[in-house]
């Protein structure tokens, strides 16, 4: 049985794909500094897949932390979803961003090539891509992110790809996501963001539990076909088994760094969300017209070519099993992990 280590997997991407780790029969291992999720989470994913992963609580830039997880666990591979993925606070603050992602980065992978570890799975993201040429869009196109948050990304790609050029005994899956949403069909697990939520699905998500009166919706004028802005939705679970994919693409793909788009190919715009949420919730969910959003493209969905291809993996669950899981999360857990149910 093979073991692996999961950075950030108490967080809401992380927590579902220990689920999905389990079940397809990983010895799991968590590694959280909790700094945006909860240890309920790993209770619950371990309540969902019948075996609690063993969770470590710790930073990934505590370079001794991690050398004494990585002893103690001894992965065979390491799954890296730890960092701050905030758009506008890495705007803000974008020095916090460049130190919190790049060290927790290059501090693993230093941990790791000293414990002969070398196979990683990285979470990347498809905002490397800022407002695309062409769509879909495919992995061979321009990256050129629009804030300190996608640099992140991007940086810690071209690092991890210099890793593996420098040393071929390493393999390494870059995986850039599209938006992913919904939750584990238990409701037992889901999404549960601090303060304010900054994404549209949450967003409607307290809207619907009554958290929140109304969504504000940012533009109403993109040159789409209903004025609103179109992405490429994907069900985490869907995410969760392209992570099994690409974990087992490692052992074929030694000395190479390969980038995955993980998204549907298809887009959908807010007011389609919208109305699937309201089929969902069976809620109003009354918005406010506003402007557009700064730095927010009209239209990016992907081209999942390469991972079908490659990878053997594309996403099958609809927006309908998005919205209906994810309220199966958040009705039932209506402020998040801090609720009693
Ligand atoms: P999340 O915030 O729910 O999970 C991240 C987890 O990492 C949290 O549990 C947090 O406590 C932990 N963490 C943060 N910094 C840490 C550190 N230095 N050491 C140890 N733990 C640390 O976020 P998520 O939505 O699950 O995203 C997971 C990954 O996927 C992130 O790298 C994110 O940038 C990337 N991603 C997310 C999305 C999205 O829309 N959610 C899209 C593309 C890429
Ligand atoms: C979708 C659409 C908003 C909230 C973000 C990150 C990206 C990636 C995924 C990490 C946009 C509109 C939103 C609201 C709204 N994350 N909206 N009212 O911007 O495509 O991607 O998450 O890597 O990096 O940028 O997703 O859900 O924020 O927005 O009208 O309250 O919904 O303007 O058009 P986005 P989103």
């Amino acid at each position: 049985m093979a073991t692996v280590l999961v950075t950030g997997g108490a967080g809401y991407i992380g927590s579902h794909t220990c689920v999905a780790l389990i079940e397809a029969g990983y010895e799991v291992a968590v590694l959280d500094s909790l700094a945006n999720s909860s240890a309920a989470a790993i209770d619950a994913a371990g309540e969902i897949a019948g075996h609690r992963p063993r969770l470590y609580i710790a930073d990934c830039r505590d370079e001794s932390a991690l050398e004494k997880v990585m002893a103690d666990v001894r992965p065979d591979a390491v799954l890296h979803f730890a960092g701050l993925k905030s758009v506008p606070d890495s705007v803000a603050d974008p020095l916090r961003y460049y130190r919190h992602n790049l060290d927790s980065a290059a501090v693993l992978l230093a941990v790791m090539e000293r414990s002969g570890v070398r196979r990683i799975v990285f979470s990347s993201s498809a905002t490397v891509y800022g407002e695309p040429d062409d769509l879909p869009v495919a992995e061979t196109a321009s990256t050129r992110p629009a804030n300190p948050y996608g640099w992140t990304k991007l940086l810690i790609e071209q690092m991890i790809a210099d890793v593996v050029r420098a040393d071929p005994r390493w393999s390494a899956a870059l995986l850039r996501y599209f938006n992913p949403v919904g939750a584990h069909p238990s409701g037992l697990i889901g999404e549960d963001p601090e303060g304010i939520p900054g994404n549209l699905m949450p967003y409607l998500l307290q809207v619907a539990v009554g958290r929140r009166s109304h969504l504000p919706l940012y533009g109403t004028d993109y040159p789409t076909s209903d004025g609103t802005t179109l992405r490429d939705y994907i069900h985490v679970m869907d995410l969760a088994d392209g992570h099994l994919a690409a974990l087992k693409h490692l052992d074929s793909a030694v000395g190479q760094a390969h980038v995955f788009n993980l998204g549907t190919g298809r887009g959908a715009s807010v007011l389609e969300v919208i109305a699937a949420m309201r089929e969902a919730t069976g809620h109003r969910l009354p918005y406010e017209a506003l402007d557009r959003r700064p730095g927010d493209v009209p239209e990016l969905w992907a081209d999942p070519a390469r991972a079908r291809q490659e990878l053997g993996w594309s996403a099958s669950r609809s927006l309908a099993e998005m919205c209906r899981d994810a309220w199966s999360w958040q009705s039932t857990h209506p402020q998040g992990y801090r609720s009693q149910t």
